[in-house]
């Protein structure tokens, strides 16, 4: 592509995705790649600017990290923050310390230099700090720009060399002006254009994806969720109808989810979307199953199979089509972390397809863009901004046993809380909610009658990345209408529970 671009080198911090996020943000490209990167990689990627992230580590320390020296003299503009602050300070010949005490949290910065960096930025603000060591000397021809109280050299540079290292963490929404100075290093120092956005991406990827395929077969696999539809909506603008899309219907949806895949992709845009029926099919594989994992096997393996006779049908296709997006792509190169729980994504698709590439066109993207990417394309915010969805839906939010009337249930339920949180205007606020019916019945009375009935429990987080989680402060008078509405408006639920745990210790959902 012909944007230019910024290397976030990664040194284990973190925030480390949050810094590349922040880049793009601006309008400026960049990847993030290991800190191991050779000095000959480097200048192949040719970076307009180079930031060296954060990391646990001390530079001092026998197996840290270190950068070769070279990088420091090719000309390109590097900004090091905090690890990578005192990365710089070490390889150019200053000295990296101990500091007595840590420095962690909010903390007044006050400039005392003049930089480039800093235009926009008062002299006295608020930035969030998260250190142990400390840039102690400078190397030659660096001078002190900023300091805190505790920490003299908070931001130095050398404004010839377009070397800096801020100590403190601009990334960080506390960082008052973080936004500001990286932007101002972006701009004013590496002469970023701003040439990195939606619009040019939809252009761009719109030619590619037209010019590899050319007149040949494509096939996707549409999950209802944001980012194979997104990925398939690219891909159609492209070439149209030589691509087929496969919608697997498994019954276990939230409401009205199926007739608004084909509403939107096969009666709006006219895509070729086949929707496959397999409701009754996945009931009955599901029947007398409790157990999570049990569950989650037999909907993977259904999936595939009904995704496979539908494949059949088509017959051979050149690509398939997948949804992996960015962080699917960074987090794959680190080493592998516990099952925790088997995640069923359309991952053993390439198995049973019988097709020659793979085409992934939202690989380069976080979340945040590929979301502006379906705007662009002109999707609504409905399909936008859908809420991510586990591959085995609603049969995990039920404990125990999937019954039809079950899903009855907990698809009307979960709709009013999507239409409560909608009506309070904090869709775009929290990460994800959704009802759970829970395994449990108690006993209550509505109207003049006992009931006996579920109870149902009510998940909403504010998240990042879905890794960690907290529980959403949803307001009161809008749980309460939640609540009555559920109670009133559905059929086989007498009490309404909001669960108040994070993650960790606690999964986003509850099985
Ligand atoms: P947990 O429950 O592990 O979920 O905290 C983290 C995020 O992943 C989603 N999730 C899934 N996504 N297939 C998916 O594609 C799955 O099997 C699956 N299970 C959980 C969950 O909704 C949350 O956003």
């Amino acid at each position: 592509m012909q944007h230019q671009k910024v290397l976030v080198l990664d040194f284990g911090g973190q925030y480390n995705q949050l810094i590349a996020r922040r880049v793009r943000d601006m309008n400026v490209y960049c990847d993030l790649k290991p800190c191991e990167m050779t000095v000959g990689e480097i200048k192949k990627y040719d970076p307009i600017g180079i930031i060296f992230t954060g990391g646990p580590n001390s530079v001092y320390e026998k197996n840290a990290p270190h950068i070769d020296k070279t990088v420091l003299s090719l000309g390109i503009p590097v900004l090091g923050i905090c690890y990578g602050c005192q990365l710089i300070a070490q390889t150019l010949g200053g000295s990296v310390g101990h500091a007595a005490a840590s420095e962690y949290g909010k903390k007044e910065l006050f400039l005392v230099g003049d930089s480039p960096l800093f235009e926009g930025v008062e002299k006295r603000s608020v930035c969030w700090m998260s250190h142990t060591d400390r840039v102690e000397a400078l190397p030659e021809g660096f001078s002190t720009l900023a300091s805190t109280e505790t920490c003299e050299n908070a931001v130095y540079g050398n404004a010839e060399k377009k070397i800096y290292g801020v100590q403190f963490h601009p990334e960080v929404v506390h960082s008052v002006y973080g936004n500001t100075i990286l932007r101002n290093f972006l701009y004013n120092v590496c002469g970023a254009k701003g040439d990195w956005t939606m619009k040019n991406f939809v252009g761009e990827s719109i030619a590619r994806l037209r010019e590899r395929i050319g007149d040949r077969k494509v096939l996707c696999a549409m999950s209802g969720g944001v980012d194979s539809a997104v990925a398939a909506t690219l891909v159609y603008k492209a070439v149209g109808k030589q691509l087929t899309c496969v919608f697997v219907d498994h019954g276990l949806h939230r409401k009205d989810e199926p007739e608004e895949v084909m509403r939107v992709f096969r009666d709006g845009l006219g895509m070729n979307l086949i929707k496959a029926d397999a409701g009754e099919l996945f009931l009955e594989a599901l029947r007398g199953v409790t157990d999570p994992e049990q569950k989650r096997k037999i909907i993977g393996k259904l999936f595939i199979d009904v995704f496979e006779k539908e494949a059949k049908k088509i017959g051979a296709v050149d690509f398939l089509v997948q949804g992996t997006i960015y962080p699917d792509v960074i987090e794959s190169g680190k080493g592998k972390s516990a099952v925790i729980k088997s995640h069923h994504n359309v991952g053993g698709l390439p198995d049973v397809v019988d097709f020659k590439e793979i085409v992934e066109p939202l690989r380069d993207l976080f979340k945040d863009e590929v979301r502006r990417v379906g705007t662009e394309l002109g999707l609504s915010d409905g399909i936008v901004w859908r809420q991510p969805c586990p591959g085995p839906a609603l049969a995990i939010r039920i404990m125990g046993e999937v019954t039809a009337e079950k899903l009855a249930t907990l698809r009307d339920t979960d709709a009013i809380f999507r239409e409560e949180i909608a009506r309070a205007g904090l869709e775009k606020e929290i990460w994800q909610y959704f009802a759970v019916i829970t395994d449990s019945k108690t006993v209550g009375v509505q109207g003049d009658f006992r009931t006996y009935e579920n109870v149902i429990a009510l998940r909403a987080v504010t998240s990042v990345d879905a890794m960690t989680a907290d529980w959403a402060r949803i307001p009161y008078d809008v749980l309460e209408r939640v609540s009555n509405r559920i109670t009133g408006e559905v059929k086989h639920a007498n009490r309404v529970v909001y669960d108040i745990t994070s993650k960790p210790p606690a999964t986003i959902e509850w099985e």
